[in-house]
């Protein structure tokens, strides 16, 4: 299959969103590597999530490879989950609307993370309806911290709007950052545990084990994972994913991906090693 190009025009419509570089053509969304192995995370985690009964919808990414000015890059690709008349609203996007621009202030005012996690399900319910938003909620951060994803900011997590103005839970989308996909920030020279333990969640700048054990203790245990599909994964899936990737890099993402699954795994699963 010959590598899509990327347009101009794709260029203009999508430049403000998120980080890297992205744009859609023909229904599918296009997104370029950026720090590191980004695609790769996404691809490998978006497939563990598809093998696992969810509670609620998740985006699945492709490995891609890309023309962009000429250069073959690498990237993800997914199809496009708006429907015609709907839009993803962001949770930065609807606390600025509805609480005000000094929400930060409001979440930096109450006295607990726990507050903080119970104020941002509570309030997105209270404007959207949307009345399991708080299970929503801590199946991203049971997610985020089994892949180790630090990215969860406030326009990492959203909602759907139709053209009548009603909510819906939103595909679960960007879990880019995960697996210490950031080689810049999370840099080859350094070991996977030393990376993994300096890492904190996002949104609120916790501890991922607090966040995870707090919003659990709110809203229930929502990911039901099995041990033995990251293990198939970890054999077979990782090492045709990294092969997208420089031959010197291969053989580190490879045991970064494995020690945060294995760091991981045990605060999802009690079965025997
Ligand atoms: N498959 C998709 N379907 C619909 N919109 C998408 C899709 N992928 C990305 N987007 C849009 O692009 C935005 C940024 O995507 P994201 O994956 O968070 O990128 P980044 O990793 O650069 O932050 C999303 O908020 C959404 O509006
Ligand atoms: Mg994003």
């Amino acid at each position: 299959m010959s590598a899509p190009a990327k347009t101009a025009k794709a260029i203009a419509v999508t430049s403000s969103k998120g980080n890297q570089e992205k744009w859609c053509e023909n229904g599918i969304w296009y997104k370029l590597d950026l720090f590191g192995y980004e695609a790769l995370a996404e691809v490998f985690c978006s497939y563990l999530l598809s093998k696992w009964e969810i509670p609620f919808p998740t985006v699945s990414y492709h490995m891609q490879t890309m023309t962009v000015d000429g250069r073959i890059r690498t990237g993800c690709s997914s199809a496009d989950f708006l429907a015609p008349g709907h839009s993803v609203i962001t949770a930065a996007q609807l606390l600025r609307r509805y609480v005000g621009s000094d929400y930060r202030a409001v979440i930096a005012s109450l006295p607990s993370d726990k507050q903080r996690i119970y104020w941002l399900a509570e309030t997105v319910t209270h404007i959207t309806g949307l009345t399991d938003f708080g299970s929503y909620l801590t199946l991203l951060f049971e997610i985020d911290t089994l892949f180790a994803n630090d990215d969860r900011h406030l326009n990492n997590i959203a909602v759907l709007q139709t053209a009548d103005g009603r909510f819906d839970y939103c595909p679960i989308f960007d879990l880019g950052a995960s697996v210490l996909s950031n080689t810049q920030v999370c840099r080859y020279d350094i070991a996977p545990r030393a990376l993994l333990s300096s890492l904190r969640a996002a949104p609120f700048s916790m501890n991922f084990t607090r966040m995870l054990h707090t919003a659990q203790s709110l809203y229930g245990a929502h990911l039901h994972i099995c041990r033995a599909d990251v293990d198939a994964a970890l054999q077979t899936l990782l090492p045709e994913l990294a092969a997208y990737y420089p031959a010197r890099d291969r053989g580190d993402i490879c045991d970064r991906v494995s020690c945060v699954m294995k760091t991981r795994l045990p605060l999802f699963c009690t079965e025997n090693v």
